[in-house]
Parts: structure tokens; C-alpha cells; sequence
């Protein structure tokens, strides 16, 4: 595995075409797209990193995985009559479909869907203390007390949100916005500011493995159906393209992080700033390719006799 994840970030540094950095956050539009990181928390307590792991990025949508999970353990299933569970093929800020569907996002993954689930685990609780519930998640997934949210990175998205904010109040025209919409803005933005680096976030991932002597954050079924989500819905109109060329749930976020789930095997997190066409990281869709091609790892079936298998604690 180490030599996997060193030949990964070499082939990443000898990659000339690093994508774009997202600009409409100003905090995010300075960063240097030539870095790249990767790190494997695997079911038997490996972890094993490669390149930049140790440098700080902001998860952006990735949180929405962990506000996902904070908003069924707040109203269960009932978070469905409120969003859907289907792919958008729309990109992650698009307000198209609000309008012909009533205000019902598409999946909790798109913006829409996601101050959807934000404004659920904030009803009944102040922004401070949803948030703090949300940090308390993520340290108990990753372990790590040292986990923050970048207030600059907060306060810059909040200043120039416009179309988050267009959907949030699209979504109280049709009624499905409980809290006050400037709240739920709040919460989102600090939401998506959460910091942290790939070591970290393959640690909180293992939350979506099976992951013995852990306790569980989430039920099994809860897990899988999150996983089931990331698959379907987790790179936007990118998802059906992530599922062909690695095969297992992702979910990216615009700050470069993108988190990936091996069912019963590991988390993994990969982290290079500049984006594709669709807004998910250019090289770590190419580095989770060859991940996957050279692990053999796959919700879709093993490897024929003799390809490639990479088991998690080699
Ligand atoms: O709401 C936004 O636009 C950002 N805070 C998050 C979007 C995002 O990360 C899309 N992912 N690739």
C-alpha cells in the first residue's frame, strides 16, 4: 500500500495539467493548484499517506456527507419527504430542477439538497450549537480534537454566496426551509469551511467502513445508504463518470478534497486543489483511478484470477 500511495503521488507531481481552482470563494481562488496529497485509513487500523497529507484544505462539500449523517440521526427517515435520493445530472449549484419539483432537491449532495439537510440538523438549536454537534461528529469519526473550521473561508463564501442564497430561499418559497434562512446560510458556509487534511479526513471517513473496535457513528443500514448516495449522487453530473473510473463512493468537494469508501476495506482521502469540468479535483479522480486499477478495489466485483488484489493491512 505505501508503495502504491508513493508511485500515486509521484504520477500526480509529474502530471502537467492540474485542473483549475475554484475562484467564486475568494478565500479558496489563491491556492496553489500544484499540490497533492492522499492517505488510506484501512478496517484493521492501518494508515498509510503519500504527498502533501499533513496540509490543511477546506472539505467544502465533503461535510455534507457529515451533515447527511447529522440530519437522519435528528428526523430519521422522515429527512425524505423533504429531499430526494436521485442523481441531478445538473451541477452541484443548479436551480433548475427546483422550480419544475417543487422545491424538493434532487439528493442531499447538491447545494440545494444540502442547506436542506443543514436546516434539519440546525432546527431546534442555535447555528453555534448545530455546529458544535457537527465538530463533535467529525472529531469522534477522525479521533482528533484538533479539527476546526476556517472562519476567513466561512466568511468569505458567506459574502459572496448569491446563489446559495437564491436556492435557500427558493427552497422557504416552497416551504421546506424550517429555520431562519440567513441561519441556515451561516451554518452551511461554516459547514463547508470545516479544515482538515487528508490523514484526518481518511480518519473520519472510516465512520462509512466497517470498521471492528470502532464504535459505530451510524447504524449498518444508515451507512450503506449513505454510500449508496455518494455513489449515485456524490460527484454531481461527474457521479456516473467517478463510479466507471473507480468504482466505489466518493464525494468531492470544490476545495479539492475528495472522500472515497471501500466497503469493509478502507477510507480514503486525496486532496489536490485544482478542479475538472464538473468541479471535482482533476487529479484526484486520476489518482483514485489508479488506485483502484492497481488495488483492485471495487463495489462492483473482484479482479479475475490473477489481476491486481491489494489487501488493506499490505
Ligand atoms: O456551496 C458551495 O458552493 C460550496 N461551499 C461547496 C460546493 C462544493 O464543494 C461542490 N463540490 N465539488
Amino acid at each position: 500500500m505505501q508503495d502504491l500511495l508513493t508511485d500515486i503521488a509521484a504520477a500526480a507531481a509529474a502530471n502537467s495539467d492540474k485542473g483549475k481552482v475554484a475562484t467564486y470563494i475568494p478565500e479558496l481562488a489563491g491556492i496553489d493548484p500544484d499540490q497533492f496529497g492522499i492517505a488510506v485509513a484501512t478496517a484493521d487500523g492501518g494508515l498509510f499517506t503519500a504527498g502533501a497529507a499533513e496540509t490543511p484544505f477546506s472539505i467544502q462539500s465533503v461535510s455534507k456527507v457529515f451533515a447527511l449523517a447529522l440530519a437522519l440521526g435528528r428526523v430519521g427517515d422522515q429527512i425524505w419527504r423533504r429531499v430526494g435520493r436521485e442523481p441531478s445530472g445538473l451541477s452541484f449549484d443548479s436551480i433548475l430542477l427546483l422550480e419544475r419539483e417543487n422545491g424538493i432537491p434532487r439528493n442531499p449532495f447538491i447545494n440545494a439538497g444540502a442547506l436542506v439537510t443543514t436546516d434539519t440538523y440546525l432546527s431546534g438549536s442555535s447555528p453555534r450549537e448545530a455546529l458544535g454537534e457537527l465538530l463533535r461528529f467529525i472529531r469522534a469519526a477522525a479521533d482528533d480534537e484538533g479539527i476546526h473550521m476556517n472562519e476567513q473561508v466561512a466568511t468569505s463564501e458567506f459574502a459572496t454566496g448569491h446563489r446559495n442564497f437564491s436556492l435557500a430561499h427558493y427552497l422557504a418559497s416552497h416551504d421546506n426551509m424550517r429555520s431562519d434562512v440567513d441561519k441556515v446560510l451561516g451554518t452551511y458556509c461554516h459547514q463547508c469551511a470545516v479544515e482538515m487534511n487528508c490523514r484526518q479526513l481518511a480518519l473520519a471517513g472510516r465512520f462509512l467502513v466497517d470498521t471492528p473496535g470502532m464504535p459505530a457513528l451510524v447504524s449498518i443500514e444508515r451507512r450503506r445508504r449513505i454510500n449508496a448516495l455518494m455513489m449515485t449522487c456524490g460527484h454531481y453530473d461527474g457521479s456516473g463518470d467517478f463510479a466507471f473510473r473507480v468504482g466505489m463512493p466518493g464525494k468531492s468537494g470544490v476545495g479539492g478534497g475528495i472522500l472515497v469508501i471501500s466497503p469493509g476495506r478502507a477510507a480514503i482521502a486525496v486532496w489536490s486543489p485544482g478542479l475538472n469540468r464538473y468541479g471535482n479535483s482533476k487529479l484526484g479522480t486520476e489518482a483514485m483511478e489508479l488506485f483502484a486499477h492497481r488495488t483492485g478495489w471495487s463495489v462492483f466485483g473482484v479482479p479475475h484470477a490473477g489481476g491486481a488484489i491489494c489487501h488493506a493491512s499490505s
